[in-house]
């Protein structure tokens, strides 16, 4: 019979332990930033209605159109991979009346998400996302706090050449003016454009700005910015938040053509990359933006939102070519070694009291021989192995062999956590 060989599938990737230095710093950076700013943690469902997306992404967007992991249930409802968190959040916003509790409502999240895009540099099927999201508040501080933030998290990695792109797409007020007026300019050109920008051009004419064909570039450069089309509220607000970023001394750039590539957004938008070859090769680390419509769309009270999100694997990319001091992880000082049967049934019970009171243990439970263990304690650098044995079981006692000097004590069984407590407060 012919051996069938499993392979993870394209897009899909194995995160292996030697790997999950670089996942963990970044969950720790983003949580201790999230902290610092009183961002409570929100975890959503992986499985949302696809409904929840078409409404809020956007049935124009590529995510939605081409991108969307979806399937129907045994129970008939039509459901998707998340393939991204915004929508969710702002679902669970509404749902669980968050809008009754004291507004901006503040909340961070990380977790996996999942576009059918085609697999290159930077480009997964399955990504981990984190982000923040404030619910409740129209201020430009808002849209600031949220840029100084995603730079804080990749500045607190060590990233040193980053750049923010910023723009401002107005809103219900003045876009439709602006789109109108870019239609018109594009129609003219319209045979000059690659064919996906011709499709575009009847549902989504602001995402031509974005296309990065060689033809289109050109048409676009002398198309009219929306800039000189904000409606007053619009332009006032992108200047706040500028001044904001002025102040902060962040390195922002304007980016007229800048559109991201999600229906729900309003006023400001921004993208931050690194930028190096490697870093414009993995595209934005980070994108967000304000999204002021989108609770009133998905059935909520018309609430302001602002928010970001950033893609964990092209981050670890780039982590992965720094020389970075490991990260400090609490390493066991005790081991504990077990001998005979006996010993070995008890020594769970052993373990779980030294875990209790948050005493790191290193063990090697299934090996029987003492030398054995002593060398696995060895190589980990113990300071302290207990020794624990079938006379010691039966006794209810237990050694201590100080590894440096070779000396041993017996203790109590019942006393051995305080008395190496005691020993390890000695040591520091
Ligand atoms: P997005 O720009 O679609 O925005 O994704 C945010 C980040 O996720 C990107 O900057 C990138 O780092 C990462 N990312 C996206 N797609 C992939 C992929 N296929 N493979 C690897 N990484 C990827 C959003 O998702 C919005 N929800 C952001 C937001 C939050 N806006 C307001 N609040």
């Amino acid at each position: 019979m012919k051996k069938i060989k499993f392979q993870s599938l394209p897009g899909m990737h194995d995160i292996l332990p030697e790997d999950q230095k670089h996942f963990q710093r970044i969950c720790k950076t983003v949580e201790g930033v999230a902290n610092f700013y009183s961002f409570q943690k929100i975890e959503t469902p992986i499985l949302e209605s696809a409904d929840l997306f078409c409404k809020s992404t956007g049935l124009d967007t590529d995510i939605v159109e081409k991108q969307m992991y979806t399937f129907r249930t045994k129970g008939g409802d039509y459901v998707a991979l998340r393939p991204e968190l915004t929508p969710s959040v702002v679902r669970s916003y509404i749902e669980n009346g968050m809008q009754s509790l004291p507004q901006p409502v503040k909340l961070w999240y990380e977790g996996p998400c999942f576009r059918y895009e085609r697999p290159q540099a930077g480009r997964y099927r399955q990504f981990h996302q984190f982000g923040f999201e404030v619910l409740g508040d129209k201020s430009p501080a808002i849209d600031s706090q949220i840029i100084q933030m995603s730079y804080d998290v990749l500045k607190e990695l060590h990233f040193k050449n980053l750049i923010i792109e910023i723009n401002s797409i107005g809103d219900s007020e003045c876009r439709p003016y602006f789109k109108k007026n870019l239609s018109n300019y594009l129609r003219s050109r319209r045979s000059s454009l690659c064919s996906n920008c011709q499709r575009r051009l009847k549902q989504n004419p602001l995402r031509i700005l974005d296309c990065k064909e060689e033809k289109c570039q050109q048409i676009k450069t002398d198309a009219p910015q929306i800039m000189d089309h904000l409606c007053e509220n619009c332009h006032d607000h992108f200047k706040q938040v500028l001044e904001f970023l002025d102040e902060a001394e962040m390195p922002y750039k304007l980016n007229p053509y800048l559109v991201r590539g999600l229906d729900y957004y309003t006023k400001t938008v921004f993208e931050i990359f690194e930028n190096t070859p490697q870093g414009k090769e993995q595209g934005a680390l980070i994108g967000g933006g304000r999204y002021d419509n989108l609770v009133k769309i998905l059935g909520g009270r018309d609430t302001p939102g602002c928010g970001a999100a950033g893609g964990a694997e092209r981050i670890a990319n780039i982590l992965k070519t720094k020389e970075l001091k490991p990260l400090k992880v609490k390493e066991a000082k005790v081991f504990l070694a077990q001998l005979g049967n006996l010993a070995k049934k008890k020594s769970l019970k052993v373990l779980e009291e030294f875990r209790r009171s948050k005493i790191i243990v290193a063990e090697s439970l299934s090996k029987d021989s003492l030398k054995a263990q002593l060398r696995t304690a060895n190589k980990l650098g113990i300071k302290y192995v207990l020794i624990f044995g079938q006379k010691e079981a039966l006794d209810g006692e237990i050694v201590v062999r100080d590894m440096e000097s070779g000396s041993q004590e017996t203790f109590e069984l019942k006393n051995i956590v305080a008395e190496i407590k005691k020993k390890l407060k000695k040591l520091k």
